[in-house]
C-alpha cells in the first residue's frame, strides 16, 4: 500500500459484488472465505483498492442494501472475525478496503424498526417516517426509486415511508439519534482499519416534512435537500479523526453543480460520475461530459472518477453493442439486438478511456474479464427486488463470476450459482484470459500497471489533441497522450508517436481502426 496521502485522489478502486465473487463453502452464493482465497486476483490485477458491497447481517431483500446490523457480518458472508482477516491481508498486499454504508433506511428486520412496529408510542417510531393516512389513503402519491409506491400501512393504521421496498424503511435524518448512530458506525469500521465509506443513496436522506407531491418546478421533496450536506460536514470530521479516510457518495444527479455540491472541501472526497457511466458512445456527447466532469470538480478541488460499470447498471459490453448505448438497468428483456463483438471492442477501447483520464477510476467486477450481461437469467429465477416493482432486473450484471474450468459454475463454487452464469463464458474465466495478451484482462492488467508507472498518468491534467471531430485525443503530461478513434474510419496516429498500448490491433499501415483507442509516446 502507498504510504503516498489521498490516495483516493487517483486509486484504482475494484468494486466487490460479495454474493458473486467467490464461494468457498459450497452453498452457491459468494462470500469473504472466497474473497480472501481470491485476493491474488485483485493484487494481480494492480488495483488499489476494494469497495465491498454491503456484507452485513441481512434478509436480502435487495441483496443486503436492507441492513438489519451495521456492526457484524451475514453468516451467509462469514463473521466479523473474517472481515477483520480480509482487512488486514489486503493491507499486506497492498489494497486498500472501502466498506459501503446504506444511511437512506434500514431493514424491517433492524431492532430499531421492530420496536418502531411494537407501539405507536415507542420513541423508534421517530426514527422513521410514520404518518396518518390523507382521506384514508398513503401520504403521498410518490413514486419509489424501484416505481410502486412508498407507503406501506401498519396495522395500527399509520403509515410508514419507503423509497426502495416495503423491507426498507426510510430513516429520519432530522433525529440527533439516527445521526449519532450513523457517526459512530463510521467510527466502528474505521477502528478495524477500512480506509473509505461508499455511501448509499447519499442524496435521498431529507424528505421535505410537508410531504407535497412531486411537481415540475418545484423543489423535489426527497431528493437533494439542501440539510444533506450538514450530514456530510459531520461525516467528514468523524473521516478526520482517522488518517488518510475517504468517503466516497453514491449520488445520482443530472446537474453536475449540484453534483459537486456534494464534493465541498469541508464534505466528501469523491462521488461516481454516472454522467459517464450513462453516456452514450458518441464522441461529441463524451468530449462534453468529460469536459463537463473535469470543470466542475475543479471547481470545488475534488478529483474526477471515472465509472463505466457497476452491479446496478447492464454491463458496458451490453450496453455498448446495442443501438441504443446509453445507461440502462433493463437487462434486456425485451430483447435489443446486442452486438457481443462490438461492445467488447469498445468496452476495450473504453478501458484505455476510464483509466487515462485524470482523477480515479473504478472496476466493477467482472469486466476485467469482459463479461457481458447475462440476459437469460429467466424470469423464475430473477431475485432482484426491482423486477416486481418495476418489471427491470439488475440481476444479469451480478452473475457469480467465472474463475476457472470448461463449464457452469466455473470454480465460483462447488455447489450451484445463486444466479446461472452462461455456458460461453468458458473463454472468460481468469485461467483462460491469462497470458493470452489479446485478453480484456491482460489488457486490463498492462494497463493498469502502464497507469502507476506512466509520469504523464499522474500530471494533474489533461489537454486535449485537435483532430478529427469523431476523436478523442488528449495529452498527460508532456510525452504521453491517449488517442480513441470513434470514428467509422481507420485514423493516422499522431506523427512521431510510438503506441504504448493498444485496445486492438493496428491496421495495415500503422492506421487505429475504429472503437480503437492509443496509449502512446509523443515527441
Ligand atoms: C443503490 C444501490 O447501489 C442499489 O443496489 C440499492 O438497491 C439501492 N441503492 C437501495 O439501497
Amino acid at each position: 500500500m502507498s504510504t503516498e496521502s489521498e490516495w483516493w485522489k487517483s486509486a484504482v478502486i475494484y468494486q466487490v459484488y460479495p454474493r458473486s465473487f467467490a464461494d468457498s463453502n459450497g452453498d452457491g452464493v459468494g462470500d469473504i472465505g472466497g474473497i480472501r482465497a481470491r485476493l491474488g486476483h485483485l493484487r494481480d490485477l494492480g488495483v488499489d483498492a476494494i469497495w465491498m458491497s454491503p456484507w452485513y447481517p441481512s434478509p436480502m431483500a435487495d441483496a443486503g442494501y436492507d441492513v438489519a446490523d451495521f456492526r457484524d457480518i451475514d453468516p451467509v458472508f462469514g463473521s466479523l472475525a473474517e472481515a477483520e482477516a480480509l482487512i488486514a491481508e489486503a493491507h499486506a498486499m497492498g489494497i486498500r478496503l472501502i466498506v459501503d454504508i446504506v444511511p437512506n433506511h434500514i431493514s424491517s428486520e433492524h431492532p430499531w424498526f421492530k420496536a418502531a412496529l411494537a407501539s405507536p408510542t415507542a420513541p423508534e417510531r421517530d426514527y422513521f417516517w410514520f404518518r396518518p393516512g390523507k382521506d384514508g389513503n398513503m401520504p403521498t402519491n410518490w413514486s419509489g426509486e424501484f416505481g410502486g409506491t412508498t407507503w406501506t400501512q401498519v396495522p395500527d393504521g399509520d403509515w410508514y415511508l419507503h423509497l426502495f421496498t416495503p423491507e426498507q424503511p426510510d430513516l429520519n435524518w432530522e433525529h440527533p439519534v439516527v445521526r449519532e448512530e450513523f457517526e459512530n458506525i463510521l467510527r466502528f469500521w474505521f477502528d478495524r482499519g477500512v480506509d473509505g465509506i461508499r455511501i448509499d443513496s447519499a442524496a435521498l436522506l431529507f424528505k421535505d416534512p410537508a410531504l407535497p407531491e412531486v411537481t415540475d418546478g418545484a423543489p423535489h421533496p426527497f431528493h437533494d435537500l439542501d440539510a444533506v450536506h450538514d450530514v456530510y460536514r459531520a461525516w467528514r470530521l468523524v473521516a478526520d479523526e482517522y488518517e488518510d479516510r475517504a468517503l466516497i457518495g453514491e449520488v445520482w444527479m443530472p446537474e453536475v453543480e449540484r453534483f459537486t455540491n456534494y464534493l465541498r472541501p469541508d464534505e466528501l472526497h469523491a462521488a461516481f460520475n454516472f454522467d459517464f457511466l450513462g453516456c452514450a458512445w458518441d464522441p461529441a456527447l463524451m468530449r462534453v461530459c468529460i469536459d463537463r466532469t473535469l470543470e466542475a470538480h475543479a471547481a470545488v478541488g475534488a478529483p474526477a472518477t471515472w465509472v463505466l460499470s457497476n452491479h446496478d447498471v447492464t454491463r458496458h459490453v451490453t450496453r455498448y453493442g446495442r443501438a441504443d448505448t446509453t445507461f440502462s438497468f433493463d437487462n434486456n428483456l425485451d430483447g435489443t439486438p446486442v452486438d457481443l463483438e462490438l461492445g467488447t471492442r469498445r468496452a476495450r477501447a473504453a478501458a484505455l478511456l476510464s483509466l487515462s483520464l485524470p482523477g480515479s477510476a473504478y472496476v466493477y467486477q467482472g469486466e476485467e474479464l469482459g463479461l457481458w450481461e447475462n440476459e437469460n437469467i429467466g424470469v423464475d429465477a430473477i431475485q432482484d427486488p426491482m423486477y416486481a416493482r418495476r418489471g427491470h432486473t439488475r440481476d444479469g450484471c451480478r452473475v457469480p463470476l467465472p474463475w476457472s474450468a470448461d463449464e457452469p459454475p466455473f470454480d465460483f463454487t462447488t455447489g450451484e450459482p445463486w444466479l446461472p452464469q452462461p455456458a460461453e463464458w468458458k473463454d472468460r474465466t481468469v485461467q483462460a484470459q491469462t497470458g493470452d495478451p489479446s485478453s480484456m484482462l491482460e489488457l486490463y492488467r498492462q494497463a493498469i500497471s502502464v497507469r502507476s508507472a506512466e509520469p504523464g498518468l499522474h500530471a494533474p491534467e489533461m489537454a486535449w489533441i485537435p483532430m478529427n471531430t469523431d476523436v478523442l485525443a488528449y495529452t498527460r503530461g508532456p510525452d504521453f497522450a491517449c488517442v480513441l478513434n470513434l470514428s467509422a474510419h481507420p485514423i493516422a496516429l499522431p506523427a512521431g508517436s510510438t503506441p504504448l498500448l493498444l485496445s486492438g490491433p493496428l491496421e495495415d499501415g500503422g492506421l487505429l481502426p475504429p472503437d480503437t483507442a492509443a496509449w502512446l509516446r509523443i515527441p
